[in-house]
């Protein structure tokens, strides 16, 4: 086991927590899950097999099968938190204010004093959740993008109330798992990814509503410029270049008359049941329903496209800042002194 091994007790392991807690084994951490659901162990370890073949394609059934068999089923929430090992405790239960303000004030009673709570949470600040502990610096978000064992970011985002200390310690907890944490300094709703994903939803659901591209046409658009751009630069460095050598000032003082008038145009659709029933027909024209081989087929191109990106945000940072080298291994990249998957390998 990598001697940088924590001990997290996973709360809710539907989507997203089974899916962390397929990267935490990965990288060699115990996991331990307390769920409500009757079917839970069946449920993960059916999760567990499929993602971790996706994660460490290399490892061999029974190899699988033995680290599958590491997790630790919990049947009583508080006294499993109150196991003084733990250096995590992450909730990935439902989306609902009560439920975590009431979870947190009662784990904090129970739980060691040095375990940080992480909560998955899509839009329920810490300052919310946290409203009834007597800390509440001990509880930070930690937004994943699904599914958190394939894609990098997590967005750290501590509440009002904050331990600059407890919110390093978890930057670079996750950093060891292999992600990108991006440290997120204000409370805002939706956080960043899902701000800017949500932006171009709305613009997309306007232009189907208005007739002026079709649904199949707008996945087209994105997926062979914007889509293939943005895995390798985001918006800044991407107009940085657009502006050729003038960067970024040029393209905004040059173009930005232009920028203006489009974002005058843009729409702001209402989600009424007309709107929702006409993207939702023209979606189900184009792909059919939705497969379970589709999920697995998404998870495995990311995989690829992953692959690419991962080199070319080496050469980015080559060019621009002389950093610590990455150490590639067959199918998972860690950074210098973070935890090892190979450490994981029963
Ligand atoms: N699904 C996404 O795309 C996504 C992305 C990022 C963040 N999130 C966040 O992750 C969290 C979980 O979302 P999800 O999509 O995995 O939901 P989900 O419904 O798939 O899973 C929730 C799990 O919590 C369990 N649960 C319900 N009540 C519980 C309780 N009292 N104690 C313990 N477990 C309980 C359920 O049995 C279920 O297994 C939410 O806060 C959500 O906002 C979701």
């Amino acid at each position: 086991m990598a001697d940088k091994s924590k001990n997290i007790l996973i709360i809710g392991a539907g989507t997203i927590g089974a899916s962390w807690a397929a990267l935490f084994l990965a990288f060699g951490h115990s996991v331990h899950i307390y769920d409500i659901r009757k079917d839970v162990q069946d449920f993960v370890h059916d999760e567990l097999q499929l993602m971790l073949k996706t994660l460490l394609p290399e490892l061999s059934d029974s190899r699988r099968n033995v680290l599958v068999g590491r997790v630790m089923y919990e049947l009583r929430l508080e006294e499993a938190a109150a196991n003084p090992t733990l250096s995590l405790i992450q909730d990935n239960g439902p989306e609902n204010i009560e439920y975590k303000q009431t979870l947190w004030a009662n784990i904090e009673k129970v739980a060691p004093k040095e375990a940080t709570f992480i909560s998955s949470t899509s839009t329920i600040t810490a300052t919310i959740q946290s409203k009834f502990m007597q800390d509440p610096t001990r509880l930070i978000v930690a937004h994943p993008f699904n599914p958190p064992h394939l894609l990098p970011l997590v967005e750290i985002v501590p509440g009002e109330h904050r331990d600059e200390s407890r919110v390093e310690a978890l930057m670079d907890f996750f950093k060891g798992c292999d992600r990108e944490p991006v440290y997120v300094r204000k409370e805002t709703e939706g956080f960043i990814g899902n701000r800017l994903a949500f932006l171009l939803l709305r613009e997309s659901l306007h232009l189907v509503e208005q007739g002026v591209v079709s649904a199949e046409d707008i996945d087209k658009v994105v997926t062979s410029s914007l889509g293939i751009r943005w895995s390798i630069d985001g918006p800044f460095r991407s107009y940085h270049m657009g502006g050729g050598r003038g960067g970024l000032k040029h393209f905004l003082t040059h173009l930005g008359p232009a920028i203006g008038s489009v974002w005058k145009s843009a729409g702001t659709p209402d989600l009424s049941p007309e709107l929702i029933e006409t993207a939702a027909n023209q979606t189900h024209e184009a792909y059919g329903s939705v497969k379970d081989e589709m999920f697995e087929q998404r998870d495995r191109l990311t995989r690829e496209v992953l692959k690419m990106r991962d080199e070319t945000r080496r050469e980015h940072e080559e060019l621009t800042h002389d950093t610590k080298p990455f150490i590639f291994c067959t199918s998972i990249k860690v950074r210098e002194g973070g935890t090892s998957p190979e450490s994981a390998y029963p």
